[in-house]
């Protein structure tokens, strides 16, 4: 697979495409008499969320606007950026998908187009060219920077057209024209692909080798998100601490020179592999009132024998280690992990042993999985595949132990008043809001009218505020503002 830079031509490439598409969708919409609009359909990881901002970004550079309705349908250009990591990604995508039959009957000026991490998977592709011909346009993930040159030339020739190749490129970000999905927060990917090959994970293929960004690029780009006002910014990559830059950076050199811009209240990253998680990056976390004081580290399971089935080169006890580091080193710290359960070959004393590592790591939360076959996956074909029902009890009993350490994490911030940054309002709508702690501890408050808060348009998003906890839920607290900071 070979790694590819983009150049100053790749550039040039995609400005042309997009005015092409701006002019092309602005007579469109001048015969239709209206505006027209994109939505952009994301089902993944951060990485994925990221994508799909820059996705995002062109389509409002092509004149589009997004779609308010909330419906799938409801858009003239739909973008599906699809995930392999996601339970039933592949039922969401190819469900929808049928339903867009009828609306590309109806409009033959519709443009759908599909991309992401499914379609590194060649069944998938087989699949959308066999059964949804109308699908305009199959993209690769890996070659975001010439999604508009695609679909200008899907549109002109009025046929589907697929784009899937074996390069891995590297796109400087500063390419892309981005439309942020949260105002005070900004993704900024560091490096992209994975070479761990996890046995179970599709990740490696879907996403390429690992590459690293510039080192000075990335400083760049946090310098002018400075600049622009973003208050939290998070350090992607599918495994942040192998990052390796020129002149021998590291991650830890990164985490450092993000939160030497003290305009960034929040320095957020993931995720971290046991293997490569240096200590050094714990002290900065310590050290440095900006990074957040949380740590999402992927456990996958307690039992030695079922890391070394799933390629993951660390022992129980050394997963331990780092959390008791991570413990004592920051306090008050949150540390929250990934759990599969019912992986190929698990015996009740591996689960058992998965259980006893919970008891001891007593994590903050956790995202817990019920292993499922990923085709193209070496476990996908290892023989002692476990049984449906003895997965689903072995889930449910783990959960409700991960759900309890959870709860207490929640319970054991009641009483405490805590610096949170508002994301807005609730999705419940009764005017609560909601924010994070530094720690990253979901907060929903109230806000006493005496306290005489003019609220405005934005609800207080990207705003710092003291709250007083006074009660924890399973997977949130409530709470009280006490104060709201200056700008
Ligand atoms: N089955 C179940 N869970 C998986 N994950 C990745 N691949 C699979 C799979 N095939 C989980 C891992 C990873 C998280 C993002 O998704 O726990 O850390
Ligand atoms: Fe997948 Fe493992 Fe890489 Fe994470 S570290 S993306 S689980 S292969």
């Amino acid at each position: 697979m070979a790694i590819i830079k983009t150049t100053d031509l790749d550039k040039l490439d995609f400005d042309s495409a997009i005015n092409e598409l701006k002019e092309y969708f602005d007579s469109l919409g001048a015969r239709k008499g209206r505006v027209l609009t994109y939505n952009v359909l994301t089902y993944g990881c951060q990485l994925n969320e990221s994508d799909s901002e820059k996705l995002s970004g062109m389509l409002a550079s092509m004149g589009l606007t997004q779609s308010k309705g909330g419906e799938l349908d409801d858009a003239d250009v739909i973008v599906f950026n699809t995930c392999s990591i996601r339970e039933n990604a592949d039922r969401h995508l190819f469900g929808n998908l049928g339903v867009f039959k009828t609306l590309k009957k109806n409009d033959r000026d519709v443009v759908i187009a599909v991309g992401g991490c499914m379609m590194k998977v060649p069944e998938n592709v087989e699949k959308v060219k066999k059964s949804y011909p109308y699908v305009d346009l199959v993209f690769d993930p890996q070659q975001l920077h010439k999604f508009p040159v695609l679909m200008r030339d899907a549109i002109r020739k009025n046929k589907q057209l697929v784009n899937i190749t074996a390069d891995d490129y590297i796109a400087e970000d500063s390419f892309f024209p981005i439309d942020r999905k949260r105002k005070f927060r900004a993704l900024v990917p560091i490096m992209y692909g994975c070479n761990n090959f996890c046995t179970y994970c599709i990740v490696p293929y879907a996403r390429g080798r690992e590459r690293s960004r510039d080192f000075n690029e990335i400083v760049a780009e946090l310098a002018s998100l400075a600049a622009d006002g973003y208050k939290e910014v998070m350090l992607l990559g599918q495994n942040v601490n192998s990052y390796k830059g020129e002149d021998g950076k590291t991650f830890a050199d990164i985490l450092r020179a993000a939160s030497d811009f003290k305009e960034f209240s929040r320095v957020r990253f993931m995720s971290s592999h046991p293997k490569d998680l240096s200590n050094e990056v714990i002290d900065i976390m310590a050290e440095r009132p900006n990074v957040e004081k949380h740590l999402h580290l992927a456990m996958q399971s307690g039992s030695d024998k079922v890391l070394k089935d799933m390629n993951r080169p660390y022992t129980i006890d050394r997963f331990l280690e780092i959390a008791d580091y991570f413990r004592t080193k920051v306090e008050g710290g949150s540390l929250t992990t990934d759990i599969i359960v019912g992986f190929p070959g698990e015996t009740d004393e591996d689960f058992e042993e998965t259980l006893v590592a919970v008891n001891k790591a007593k994590f903050d939360a956790a995202f817990t999985f019920q292993y499922s076959a990923r085709p193209g996956t070496k476990a996908a074909s290892y023989p002692d595949q476990i049984p449906a029902d003895v997965v689903t009890e072995r889930f449910g009993r783990l959960t409700e132990l991960t759900n309890r350490y959870a709860e207490e994490s929640n319970a054991r911030l009641a009483g405490k008043t805590m610096e949170v940054l508002i994301e807005g309002i609730s999705k419940a709508g009764d005017m609560t809001f909601s924010g994070r702690t530094i720690t990253n501890h979901l907060v929903n408050f109230t806000i006493p009218e005496e306290l005489g808060i003019e609220i405005g348009p934005d609800y207080l998003e990207g705003r710092l505020c003291e709250v007083r906890i006074e009660r924890a839920r399973p997977y949130s607290v409530d709470g009280v503002l006490v104060s709201l900071k200056g700008e």
